[in-house]
């Protein structure tokens, strides 16, 4: 703990963190041997191919211990993909949280699908199980799971839910690969995961996505719908074969194979990277979590969850055990100590944007969001209170890659410097 005598870097005292970062947040690990792979790709003129890529999807899929496993070139498609497999269409409603990146939901615009969007639970930044129940209606379809930021959703109740109402349940993994939800991988609960693997994530490959599931129908509608190269050989359902050699879609979803490639070298150092990963971040949540206000968003120990690889690291913030003190001035304070990283909030909240509240996209004469819909489903400002008081109740926080005790504890420490002394920090 930081002694109560301190002064704070931005009222002009030392500052917490003293020791440079090095390569500690240093992401992708590219080594000789991902070079190796993408020049073997590159050399053969096979980057077209999928060769490279239907062995990365048997990998993959082992690993998840799942059926069927296919690559796409980004996340957005291989999300698109999953919506599709689970036959989202004309005014079809998917239930998703509004604290995520776009492409966990806005893509069932594109399938004349519309968005319902649902609370978050108020101590994490995942979706609140109770609140879709309550939003439910005839036209649900499918509910969309983001294990946000690490944080896997609590996936017993949200499957009991699916089950009586009869929904598919689609896990966006892209925050959270290898995390577990009571020791089942996440992504293999649900009907079908889908997730990025794009340069930044935790398992990164360049541009790519995953989609897995057990289900062979939405397996082959995926394929159906982007993979047109691999319809004739792969296709078996008889209300797709009619249709093969032509994407259902319209568009072309195969995975570049030096993307595979390098993903194939990923997934085998991952487990060992991430292992450092979960002990480097649990130290430095141990560490803030000394001070008041401050938790780390992960899940409880001992509960059989986990964080996976931790993208996009946050922590929780509760400013009634500070004073009050809003979240903006703690952070610019935590800067001040040198933290390498302190932002308040997370990613735009969705309900809020123009897109989903007037974008005419296909020239319907109304907004895409409503045009398919019987009633409005639009929601304003206030409608989702917690997930709204949200933006303020949570941070991102150094996402280490490597354990090194001495960078962490420092860092922790300017955390901590601004914790114990909130009542000093200054609130212009
Ligand atoms: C939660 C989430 N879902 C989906 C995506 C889309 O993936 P991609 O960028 O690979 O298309 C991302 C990417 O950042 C994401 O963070």
């Amino acid at each position: 703990m930081a002694s109560r005598k301190s002064v704070l870097a931005i009222n002009g005292g030392p500052k917490a963190v003293k020791t440079p970062t090095g390569d500690i947040f240093k992401w992708p690990i590219i080594t000789k041997e991902d070079e190796k792979a993408c020049l073997e790709v590159l050399r053969a003129g096979a980057m077209s191919g999928t060769d490279v890529t239907k062995e990365f999807e048997k990998e993959f899929a082992k690993w998840h211990g799942v059926k069927y496993c296919l690559a796409h070139n980004t996340g957005t498609n291989a999300i698109i993909g999953a919506m599709f497999g689970c036959k989202l269409g004309k005014g079809d409603e998917l239930i998703c949280p509004s604290m995520t990146y776009w492409a966990s939901a806005l893509p069932a615009m594109l399938l004349r699908s519309t968005i319902i969007y649902a609370e978050l639970c108020k101590d994490n930044l995942t979706i609140d199980p109770k609140d879709i129940e309550k939003r439910i209606t005839k036209r649900t379809k499918a509910i969309m799971c983001v294990h946000y930021a690490g944080y896997p959703c609590d996936m017993d109740p949200i499957m009991k839910i699916a089950r009586k109402h009869k929904l598919k349940v689609i896990e966006d993994v892209s925050h959270a690969h290898g995390g577990l939800y009571k020791g089942k991988l996440v992504g293999t609960i649900g009907h079908v995961g889908a997730m990025s693997i794009m340069s930044g994530k935790s398992l990164p490959c360049g541009e790519g996505g995953m989609l897995i599931t057990n289900d062979r129908e939405i397996f082959e509608r995926a394929l159906a719908f982007g993979h047109y190269g691999r319809t004739r050989g792969e296709i078996t359902l008889p209300d797709l074969k009619p249709f093969v050699g032509l994407p259902l879609g319209g568009v072309k979803n195969r995975m570049q194979q030096t993307s595979s490639a390098v993903g194939r070298v990923q997934l085998k150092h991952y487990k060992k990277r991430m292992k450092e990963i979960q002990r480097a971040m649990d130290l430095f949540c141990d560490l803030i979590e000394e001070a008041p206000g401050l938790r780390g968003h992960r899940p409880p120990k001992k509960s059989g969850s986990t964080c996976g690889g931790w993208y996009a690291a946050h922590a929780m913030y509760y400013p009634e055990e500070l004073g009050g003190l809003d979240i903006g001035h703690f952070a610019r304070a935590v800067r001040a100590e040198g933290a390498a990283v302190c932002g308040p909030g997370a990613n735009l909240l969705m309900h809020l944007h123009p897109v989903l509240n007037e974008a005419d996209i296909y020239n319907e004469g109304k907004p895409t969001r409503i045009a398919y819909s019987k009633r409005d489903v639009r929601q304003p400002e206030g409608s989702l209170p917690v997930t709204e008081a949200s933006v303020k109740r949570c941070m991102s926080i150094p996402w280490f890659k490597k354990y090194r005790p001495k960078i962490i504890r420092e860092q922790a420490k300017a955390y901590v410097k601004v914790a114990t002394h909130a009542d000093e920090v200054p609130r212009d």
